[in-house]
């Protein structure tokens, strides 16, 4: 897709971080934009935020877990914009683990696999439907992690796990459209190459209340970026970090090419990559990748 002026695009969990920076970055190239959010302060704040750029937007209270309120979603882009053109399944949250997985809340997997796997499986259900019929070019984006997809750093075992399965959903969908052969084209998005600057380590702020930890607190002991940068550094370790702005970047430049892979990774990153392949290869005994590089 060379043009997005007027094109309308629908993001799932736009309200911040890597969703908010895509909806700001398409509606300065011309794109409607429609950001769908459980987060109601910052829904509030990108909203007036848009509206004073001037990017002609809606935000509406949409929660993933939900084919009903993803269908209400669609249908506020259809009643203001009429069709989609581009679908970010973008929501996702980090579940903060820490310790053992085999004393983990099951709420904390059932929490995130809700909305990392479950809330793509919805936007797919709701969306592709309506992206078939239309019969005209548009793209289908999902935002998964190489954590999980690539590679599996050892301290996030619910999200890795997720991000496995929103990875072999996404490349399944694309092998599934390419067959149907439709003008929709799907894309797998990773932000990155660093960590990004987003609100995914303070996730707790939008955990449902039916789904909270029996034991309160973030055990893990991040909630912010900050935070794991210092626990880097107590290992000797500089972390970076991307900005959500540069992700967007990537991802609209990818799409303008049609590109399935929205992927921008460091020489460390992909010789942990190689390594693994070649692990799996040789059945060597995996040994941890550490996050960085
Ligand atoms: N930050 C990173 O380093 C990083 C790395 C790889 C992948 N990702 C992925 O990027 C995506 C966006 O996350 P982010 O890093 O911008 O974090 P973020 O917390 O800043 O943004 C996520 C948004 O999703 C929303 N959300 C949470 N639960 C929802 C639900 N049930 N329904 C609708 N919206 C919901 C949140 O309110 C928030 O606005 C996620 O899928 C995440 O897994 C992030």
């Amino acid at each position: 897709m060379q043009d997005f002026t007027g094109k309308v695009a629908v993001i799932t969990g736009g309200a911040s971080g890597v969703g908010r920076s895509l909806a700001f970055a398409l509606g300065r190239r011309g794109a409607r934009i429609v950001v769908g959010d459980v987060d109601e302060a910052a829904m509030q704040d990108i909203d007036q935020a848009l509206a004073a750029e001037g990017i002609e937007a809606r935000v509406a209270h949409c929660d993933v877990t939900s084919v009903a309120s993803l269908e209400s979603l669609a249908n506020v882009a259809s009643e203001h914009f009429g069709g989609v053109q581009l679908v970010f399944a973008n929501a996702g949250i980090g579940a903060g683990e820490s310790g053992a997985m085999w004393d983990y809340s099951e709420k904390d997997w059932q929490w995130c696999f809700n909305v990392n796997i479950w809330g793509v499986i919805n936007s797919i259900r709701v969306f592709m439907p309506r992206l078939i019929a239309a019969n005209e070019p548009a793209h289908f984006v999902v935002t998964g992690s190489g954590n999980g997809a690539l590679l599996v750093f050892p301290d996030a075992p619910i999200y890795t796990a997720s991000k496995a399965a929103v990875h072999a959903i996404t490349e399944n969908l694309h092998y599934q459209v390419q067959a149907a052969q439709s003008p929709v084209k799907v894309s797998a998005l990773f932000p990155g190459p660093h960590v990004v600057e987003t609100g995914l380590f303070n996730s707790g702020r939008v955990r449902p209340e039916a789904l909270k930890k029996e034991v309160e607190g973030n055990a893990s002991g991040i909630s912010s970026v900050e935070d794991m940068k210092r626990m880097a550094a107590e290992y000797g370790i500089e972390l970076q970090t991307t900005h959500p702005d540069e992700v967007a970047a990537m991802a609209l430049a990818g799409l303008e090419q049609d590109a399935f892979w929205l992927l921008a990774t460091t020489p460390e990153t992909d010789e942990k990559i190689r390594a693994r392949a070649e692990m799996i290869l040789n059945r060597t005994t995996p040994v941890p990748a550490m996050v960085g590089g």
